[in-house]
């Protein structure tokens, strides 16, 4: 029996099939960002080494797979107006030239936070200054990016669980009326600019209530709100998936554009069974608390692509009213939520992991869009 023919049928099989393995896997046009290129933007938040490029590989998987950029700390005021008359773009700058570099939409995260606030800022105590400093800070930041920042988180986390406003310097000092302020000096430093509210907890029943009222008042103020952001820090349980809708469905009524903007899925439990990303909330470390410090199991890997997967499918039935997703940093190593509530647990809520390599979720949510990796 001649077997040198089979044999070299079988060989040219395995090399055919070897060749396309690897072109799907190197193919620079298979995607986040191309998958999703008809749907809306697909972003990642950015931390210092990223902005600077230190690693190239980083750096080429950021330009490949994402078409929007976040700035994770850079842009908050400690770091952009440490000083009430010193301003440093100097971070800033490198990250809006990487966005401009890959042509990138680029958001701004946050103008107006109580959270890394720089310190000058709560020594405020009447509303005069206040309103000058407010002035000054939004004024100069937004003209400074003008042209060159596709939208804004204006005012980040003014509300409370209940959907009141929470306790900060800005409404001790000048009054609700500060959000009003804050939207009105951006859009006229810049009129082109979208500007978003930004909040976690969202799909919390009370909560959207008073973000609903907010951007109501903003409007029936005269002031230009362009979009809601539900930050989404959520887990493989809550919020479900008609919480989520209702959210997109209650937004998108007021006229305004709905973005996910700090997408990730903690798959640890949770101390106080908490939800939402309130950084007071610290709690200490213990094995039952960090159940995987190695490696994630199958079934867990399992769960957290089929949640990513469902939120997605959702994402894409609400696509006219959704402009943005953005994931909470590029990998799990970086994600915040290894050091929150509990420092130094090992939390896998991203769509890359520790070697940067795309997980299940990455696949399913491909999938979805019938793009086999
Ligand atoms: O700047 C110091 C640096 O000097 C020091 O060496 C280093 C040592 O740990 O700490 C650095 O500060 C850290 C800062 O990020 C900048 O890297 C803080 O410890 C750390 O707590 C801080 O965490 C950030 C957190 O906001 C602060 O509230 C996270 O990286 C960032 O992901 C997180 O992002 C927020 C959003 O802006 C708003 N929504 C919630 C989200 C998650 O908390």
């Amino acid at each position: 029996m001649n077997i040198a023919k089979p044999f070299l049928l079988m060989a040219t099989i395995l090399l055919v099939s070897s060749c396309n393995s690897v072109q799907k896997h190197t193919d620079a046009t298979v995607s986040l960002k191309n998958a999703y290129k008809d749907n809306f933007y697909i972003g990642a938040a950015l931390d210092t080494n990223q902005i600077k490029e230190t690693d190239t590989m980083v750096a080429s998987l950021i330009a490949k797979e994402f078409n929007s950029i976040t700035p994770e700390n850079c842009m908050k005021s400690m770091f952009l107006h440490p000083e009430k008359d010193k301003f440093d773009f100097k971070m800033a700058d490198k990250f809006i030239a990487l966005g401009e570099k890959h042509n990138m939409f680029i958001h701004g995260h946050t103008l107006i936070w109580h959270s890394q606030l720089a310190p000058w800022f709560t020594q405020i105590k009447d509303s005069v200054t206040m309103s000058a400093a407010l002035n000054n800070h939004i004024t100069t930041i937004v003209k400074n990016y003008k042209g060159r920042i596709d939208s804004w988180d204006v005012v980040n986390e003014a509300l409370n669980e209940d959907g009141t406003l929470r306790k900060t310097v800005f409404l001790d000092t000048y009054g609700k009326d500060y959000l009003t302020l804050a939207f009105k000096l951006a859009a006229k430093a810049d009129p082109k600019v979208d500007l978003y509210y930004n909040d976690y907890n969202l799909c919390n029943a009370k909560k959207r209530k008073g973000a609903v009222a907010l951007v109501k008042n903003l409007q029936k103020n005269g002031a230009k709100i362009d979009g809601v952001g539900e930050q989404g820090h959520w887990n493989l349980i809550t919020p479900s998936l008609d919480e989520i809708e209702q959210t997109i469905l209650d937004f998108s009524a007021l006229g305004v554009k709905v973005s996910f903007t700090e997408l990730d899925i903690s798959v640890l439990p949770n101390p106080w069974d908490v939800v939402g990303a309130d950084v007071n909330q610290k709690s200490e470390a213990s094995e039952k608390m960090n159940p995987y410090p190695k490696s994630l199991p199958d079934s867990i890997q399992t769960q957290l692509a089929e949640r990513y997967e469902a939120i997605f499918k959702l994402f894409l039935k609400h696509q006219d009213k959704i402009d943005r997703i953005t994931l909470w940093g590029v990998n799990d190593g970086q994600s915040w939520l290894n050091d929150w509530p509990i420092k130094g647990r090992s939390n896998y809520p991203l769509l890359f992991d520790r070697e940067f390599k795309a997980k299940k979720a990455y696949n399913n949510i491909m999938n979805l869009k019938e793009i086999k990796r």
